[in-house]
């Protein structure tokens, strides 16, 4: 196990930023030495936010700061070239979701990490909630028997203003998709992860009903076949009135678990009852960020470190989050095919 203190930096200080910035910063066994962002004024305010040098080239702070450690937080299409730049710079690194946008260059990652030695981790912090550890619990140690179907309803709001105040976002190039790559890739990542088999088999429409400013699709559903036949049908979609809660609902030989947002209900047909929700008296305060993001990220991030410095095992590996990555292309081959539009 190390002594000293790692070297963390974060590339990219927009909206996610803090949720990473504040963890490292208060993380005993990390110090923020840098961020950089290409918008000098987000990089100098962050920079002075964390009392941290800032920069708006991230190869020169790679070269000048030699940090320990790279936060990836950047668009989508970023992930896969930053993060094998940063391996192969000796840097461990953390990257947002997704993985990347083409399975191929998630696949790059694995490779460098492999080959550099380095570790590499992806954000999927919503597994961290206390209704997903009760579900993974039962599931764990047999009480719910094995999954047979699944449901997955995700009913989330982003304006037309939430794309065009983007230069990002909406697009294929860079965002990868839309309401799959981005908001339903976590509960995606759960149904997967719950059900624990691989993928064999993909169904997926995709439709753009309610975005005419935007390429990708707003509306997704589709049907997910795991290993066995167990198989889960999905409806997403970001045009609703509200964010509202998502639901997800595993049926299995022995009982129902049902997920509501961060909530879980486990109800076992021999009659007993398990209830799990995300403790509000657990407060972390990353800042002024948005809710419906969870708390779980301090979690990951300092698992993440701990496997670093050999302090536990890490508890998302690449290799699992690559399945995820599996997963979404797979719904856009199978979507794309037969992508509708409602508003041109
Ligand atoms: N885990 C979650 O719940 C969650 C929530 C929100 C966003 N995210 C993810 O976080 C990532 C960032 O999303 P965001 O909403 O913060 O986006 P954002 O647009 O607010 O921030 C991205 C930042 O990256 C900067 N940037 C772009 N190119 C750069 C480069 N070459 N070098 C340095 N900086 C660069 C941009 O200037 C911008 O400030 C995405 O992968 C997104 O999916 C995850």
């Amino acid at each position: 196990m190390e002594n000293r203190k790692l070297r963390s930096a974060i590339i990219g200080c927009g909206n996610i930023f803090p949720m990473h910035a504040v963890p490292v910063s208060k993380n005993p066994y990390t110090q923020l030495t840098a961020v950089c962002d290409i918008k000098p004024e987000r990089a100098q305010s962050a920079a002075h936010r964390f009392s941290c040098r800032g920069y708006t080239d991230y190869k020169r702070m790679l070269d000048e700061e030699r940090p320990d450690v790279v936060h990836i937080c950047t668009p989508h299409y970023l992930h896969a070239p930053l993060a094998c730049y940063a391996m192969q710079q000796g840097c461990h690194v953390l990257t947002e979701k997704p993985m990347a946008i083409k399975l191929k260059d998630a696949r790059r990652m694995l490779d460098t990490a492999e080959s550099t030695g380095k570790t590499l981790g992806v954000i999927f912090q919503n597994r961290y909630n206390a209704g997903s550890q009760l579900i993974r619990q039962c599931l764990d140690s047999g009480e719910l028997g094995q999954v047979q179907a699944g449901r997955l309803l995700l009913t989330w709001n982003r304006s037309s203003e939430y794309y065009s105040q983007s230069d990002w976002k909406g697009t294929w190039e860079k965002e990868g998709g839309g309401v799959v790559i981005d908001q339903a890739i976590h509960t995606l990542d759960l149904m997967r992860w719950f059900f624990g088999k691989p993928v064999v088999q993909v169904k997926a429409s995709l439709s753009n009903w309610t975005h005419p400013n935007i390429l990708v699709e707003d509306t997704a559903e589709g049907r997910i076949e795991f290993e066995g036949g167990a198989y889960c049908a999905f409806y997403v979609m970001n045009h609703f009135c509200v964010d509202e809660a998502v639901r997800l609902e595993l049926f299995c030989e022995r009982g129902k678990a049902v997920m509501e947002g961060p909530k879980a209900t486990v109800s076992l047909y021999n009659g007993r009852t398990y209830i799990a929700d995300n403790d509000p008296s657990q407060v972390f305060e990353y800042g002024d960020v948005k809710q419906y993001w969870g708390t779980s990220h301090v979690k990951q991030i300092n698992n993440f470190y701990d496997s670093i410095l050999g302090r536990g095992a890490m508890y998302i590996r690449a290799e699992d989050a690559f399945h995820t990555q599996e997963l979404i292309c797979a719904i856009y081959h199978e979507g794309c095919a037969h992508f509708a539009r409602g508003n041109t």
